[in-house]
């Protein structure tokens, strides 16, 4: 079955709300771990919205699975990346006005940036993911970097109704395909959810999914357990 890692960016934005101490992210972490997670992900954006320094530093030593840290290509967050050294650390594109992540890293348009970035994190022992759309010239681009995942983005996938959507899986699998005969990893994630999960779920190569929101969401309603566990439950019953 695929791995879920959950993003608990969203906990941290409840708190924020409020500039307080709960929820805490730590503690959604924990609680994602008992329930079937294998993975804990968080952004520390450059406006510090969600996630702090303190969060990430306390997931370093009580995540027992794995830690992965999405970061711009920035100097001050590769500092703090390579301090913290997180299991995996996801590249993205970050604007300040944005409400989530847009779009995928444009990896072919900043080659050379991107590569040292891959290179300075790797030599900190840090594995390195790349968030990009599914376009084969991306996934060429990202290869040629040196990193060694790649995290395809299916936000326009999840985004889209009808044949628009059946349009958007078939250029996800194709990108799947490819990166995966290029020999690298391949995630998912961005905009899924416990209904729109279920085709690419089947899909043999993609060894994880990343997912924050929907989870985040539910886990208000019916607690972060139980949605952490309908979410693996989900994985884990699709055929592959
Ligand atoms: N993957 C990446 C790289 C992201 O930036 C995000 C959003 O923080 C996600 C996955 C999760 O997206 P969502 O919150 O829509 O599940």
């Amino acid at each position: 079955m695929a791995k879920l890692a959950v993003n608990v960016d969203h906990v941290a934005t409840v708190r924020e709300a409020r500039r307080v101490n709960e929820p805490d992210p730590v503690v959604a972490a924990a609680l994602a771990e008992l329930a079937g997670a294998e993975g804990i992900v968080v952004h520390l954006r450059e406006d510090r919205r969600h996630i702090k320094e303190r969060d990430l530093y306390i997931l370093r030593q009580t995540v027992k699975t794995s830690l992965n840290l999405e970061m711009a290509a920035a100097e001050e967050i590769i500092k703090i990346a390579l301090d913290v050294k997180p299991d995996i650390a996801t590249l993205v594109p970050e604007k300040r006005q944005e409400l989530t992540t847009e779009g995928g890293l444009d990896v072919a348009g900043m080659q050379d940036q991107i590569t040292e970035a891959v290179r300075r994190l790797q030599a900190g022992n840090i594995k390195v993911s790349l968030f990009i759309d599914p376009e084969p010239h991306q996934i060429t681009a990202a290869k040629e970097t040196g990193a060694e995942i790649i995290e395809l983005h299916t936000g326009r996938y999840a985004d889209a109704l009808g044949e628009d959507q059946k349009k958007e899986l078939e250029r996800l699998l194709e990108a799947v395909k490819y990166a995966h005969e290029l020999g690298l990893m391949v995630k998912a994630g961005h905009g899924l959810n416990y209904v729109n999960i279920y085709p690419l779920a089947k899909v043999k190569e993609i060894y994880e999914f990343s997912i924050g929101h929907s989870i985040v969401a539910r886990a208000v309603l019916v607690g972060f357990e139980r949605a952490v566990r309908e979410m693996v439950e989900i994985l884990r019953h699709c055929e592959r």
